[in-house]
């Protein structure tokens, strides 16, 4: 942790916290008796200038009536300019508007050199850094035998973006894939491959892997068949209670759930460890025992639970049948997790469905001091919308047609882009080309960029990234608690937020690059880069704003954040690529530098948003 905190030194602080504490250190002296955080903020309007600090309204509420106070808040705010200390990176003397916000304009030497020392540093500097050595994000945690489909889907991109905005920050980042893999589902289906294949010991992975068929099939017998119901819960607590052949056969319907879930993570490159809910099972009994006798828990109708005062609902950690369930395995968990595994940060992604459940969750671990008083680690959970169909009802596993399995739909959005790659590449007739609304010189361009034409290899791969990153991009660019409309078709659209536009937008920054000629990194060891056109200027800040994007990110966890900003980017390089002239110009080594800057900054947001930049399409 030593390093960690070493390499965090590094680091540059996002521009908002180096102005907030420029401000903080006005306040202290216009204001020493009135203590306030600095109030910093980007403006959308640059009109405004680039900040704005507002602090000085409610300052002088503050001292409004004291012997002495300022008579008027622009009073204050005047007050608190005089006080700012020399600074590099405020362009002049901050102007007021309206009651006595202070705009800020940056000085654009200030935002280049900024931006040519990263370039020279490495994008890892601009990495905010978190006060957390080590965090678990529990994710995916799809349930053993049941399909992962489009809901699924939500946890394990949501949860994988944040796992990498953490490791980019330098967290110590644990993956957890909390499987559903020790509920009363296995009794039905133990006892149904008993039955119908080649019993407990003779049945093999290979002949459970049709889950979803055996699923249906024990499910049926189970609410049919009364004998078996009540065979089928024997087998759970035969299983629970470890008999060999009942442990084998779970063992060999976990390895099938787990080779279809695995190929799916494998294809949209996440990496998770499986550590499902039997993981805890020797531990719920002695907890469970232990919260007893403290009073922790209480008795209530012949089962165990505990409540909170202001919750409704009592979390239920046995059941009248002397079982235990999904709640008291998250309780061995979240102990777990906090002293043994250390973990400083948990956040766990799952559909806003279970918001009740984690804060009963939280609250008895708070009850019961399994969560410290004193250095307690952050804990979020992080709740999401549901994924709906093109009619706005909700999908469902069951009445789930063959065409929305998600492999299935991974399929269809990889051949969608590839049909559309394959067409970008092929002929395009200048007709084609006119109506894109190029000119004579753009075109050329275009025909020569294309280059060399895609091995089959390389087309696959490119339509491979576009597709599942299509599909990653428009689940993370909505507000994570809203539900969104499963639309494959507005997911690989060429132009809008998407990441067939993001991926496009890159590859073209790569060919400006590399039509230019030089090395960048030697052109970084003597050139600088001036910022003088409007449009040059408005790219340069949004570069700059890297970092308290992601401080932002980690506020409330939300992936969009990213895609906003990188959206913007990328609407921002469009207009100084039209406006100002790269190759061949005056400022060429500036302007070379500055899309360098753009393309590694975007590089940076689509890696976190677990999307492998393009460099060619
Ligand atoms: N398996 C659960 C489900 O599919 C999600 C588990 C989330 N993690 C946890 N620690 N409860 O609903």
């Amino acid at each position: 942790d030593g390093a960690h905190l070493a390499a965090a030194a590094h680091r540059v602080p996002s521009v908002r916290a180096d102005l907030a504490a420029t401000f903080r250190t006005a306040l202290n002296s216009a204001f020493p008796n009135v203590p306030m955080e600095p109030q910093v903020a980007a403006t959308n309007n640059p009109r405004f200038g680039d900040y704005q600090c507002n602090n000085a309204m409610q300052l002088f509420g503050r001292m409004k009536g004291k012997e002495g106070a300022p008579k008027k808040p622009t009073d204050v705010a005047n007050a608190i300019v005089d006080a700012l200390p020399a600074s590099d990176m405020i362009a002049e003397r901050p102007t007021l508007a309206g009651p006595g916000f202070i705009n800020v304009k940056l000085n654009h030497g200030w935002i280049a050199e900024r931006i040519h020392s990263m370039l020279v540093q490495g994008i890892g500097v601009w990495a905010p850094p978190l006060p957390y050595n080590r965090a678990i994000v529990d994710f995916s945690s799809p349930n053993v035998a049941k399909e992962m489909h489009v809901g699924h889907l939500r946890s394990t991109i949501i949860g994988d973006t944040i796992a990498r905005s953490l490791e980019f920050c330098g967290v110590d980042t644990l993956r957890i894939n909390h499987v559903g893999d020790w509920g009363t589902q296995f009794g039905m289906l133990i006892e149904h491959i008993s039955d119908t294949r080649n019993g407990l010991t003779g049945t093999t992975t290979e002949e459970v892997s049709d889950l979803q068929k055996l699923y249906k099939e024990s499910k049926a017998r189970f609410d049919a068949d009364d004998d078996f119901k009540a065979r089928a819960r024997a087998a759970v607590t035969r299983l629970q209670s470890g008999e060999q052949e009942y442990l084998e056969t779970w063992k060999r319907i976990c390895e099938a759930s787990r080779d279809e879930f695995y190929a799916i993570y494998e294809r949209l490159d996440v990496r998770l460890l499986w550590r499902g809910e039997s993981y805890y099972n020797p531990q719920l009994r002695p907890l469970v025992e232990e919260l007893h006798e403290r009073g922790i828990a209480e008795e209530s109708e012949g089962a165990l639970v505990i409540h909170m005062p202001k919750e409704k609902q009592p979390l239920m950690i046995r059941k009248s049948d002397g079982g235990f369930g999904y709640g008291t395995t998250d309780m061995a968990t979240l102990k777990q997790r906090i002293h043994e595994e250390k973990a400083e940060w948990i956040i766990y992604v799952t559909d806003e469905g279970q918001s009740g459940h984690f804060k009963l969750v939280f609250g008895s671990g708070k009850k019961a001091g399994i969560i410290p008083e004193e250095n307690p680690p952050r804990i979020d959970h992080v709740g999401f919308g549901l994924v709906l169909n093109k009619d706005g009802k909700r999908i469902r596993t069951r009445d789930m047609g063959e065409a929305t399995k998600l492999v299935e739909l991974l399929d269809e959005a990889k051949n969608l882009c590839k049909v559309e790659i394959k067409e970008r590449r092929g002929e395009e007739t200048d007709e084609k080309l006119k109506a894109l609304n190029l000119d004579a010189e753009q075109i050329e361009e275009r025909r020569k960029k294309r280059g060399e034409p895609f091995t089959e290899e390389e087309l696959e791969e490119a339509a491979a990234i576009m597709g599942y990153g299509a599909v990653k991009y428009a689940d993370l660019k909505n507000n994570r608690k809203t539900d969104y409309k499963f639309n494959l078709e507005d997911m690989v659209a060429l132009n809008g937020n998407t990441a067939v536009y993001m991926l496009y937008a890159h590859a073209r920054i790569a060919s400006i690059v590399r039509k230019v000629g030089k090395d960048v990194n030697e052109v970084a060891k003597t050139a600088q880069i001036t910022l003088e056109h409007p449009a040059e200027i408005a790219l340069g800040l949004q570069i700059v704003q890297f970092t308290e994007t992601l401080e932002d990110m980690f506020v409330d966890l939300a992936p969009n954040r990213i895609t906003e900003y990188v959206y913007e980017l990328a609407n921002l390089f469009s207009t100084f690529y039209t406006e100002c002239k790269v190759s061949g110009s005056e400022q060429e080594d500036s302007r070379l530098l500055l899309c360098e800057a753009t393309a590694i900054v975007m590089r940076q947001c689509l890696t976190l948003l677990g999307i492998k930049p393009l460099y060619r399409i």
